[in-house]
C-alpha cells in the first residue's frame, strides 16, 4: 500500500481520520508559486523517502493550497508542531524525512524562524 496523497484543499476535502490518526501530517504547497517546483518532483521524492524509511502507514502527505510563504517557495509544514521548511530542494527533503519524520528531530538549521505557528 503506498502513502496516501490527498489534494485535500485543491479538492476541498479534509483530511480523513484515518489520515488525522497518523503519527505525522506532511502539507505540501500545491499553491501556483511552489506548484512548479513541489509538484510533481518533490511530492514524488517525498513519497519515495518515505517508503524507503517504512513510515507510509506513519506519514500522510497532503497536497494543499498557497500557504503565505511565496517568496520561500516551495513551502511544507509538517504536524503535529508545527514545523516549516521553505526552499525545499530534493536534498533537504531527503533529510526532513530522515530526521524529523524517521527520527522525530526537527532540523532547526533548516526551519522558517520557530516554527510555522
Ligand atoms: S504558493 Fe506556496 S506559499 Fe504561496
Amino acid at each position: 500500500m503506498s502513502a496516501r496523497i490527498i489534494a485535500c484543499k485543491l479538492l476541498r476535502k479534509k483530511p480523513s481520520v484515518d489520515e488525522t490518526k497518523r503519527a505525522y501530517r506532511v502539507y505540501l504547497c500545491g499553491g501556483a508559486n511552489c506548484r512548479p517546483h513541489s509538484v510533481p518532483t518533490l511530492h514524488h521524492l517525498l513519497e519515495r523517502c518515505i517508503w524507503r524509511h517504512g513510515l507510509a502507514q506513519q506519514v500522510a502527505v497532503l497536497v494543499g493550497t498557497c500557504q503565505n510563504r511565496c517568496g520561500s517557495a516551495p513551502n511544507l509544514v509538517i504536524f503535529p508542531g508545527s514545523y516549516r521548511y521553505c526552499m525545499l530542494t530534493p536534498a533537504t527533503i531527503e533529510r526532513i524525512v530522515a530526521e524529523h519524520l524517521a527520527q522525530g528531530t526537527p532540523i532547526a538549521t533548516l526551519l522558517e524562524g520557530q516554527g510555522a505557528r
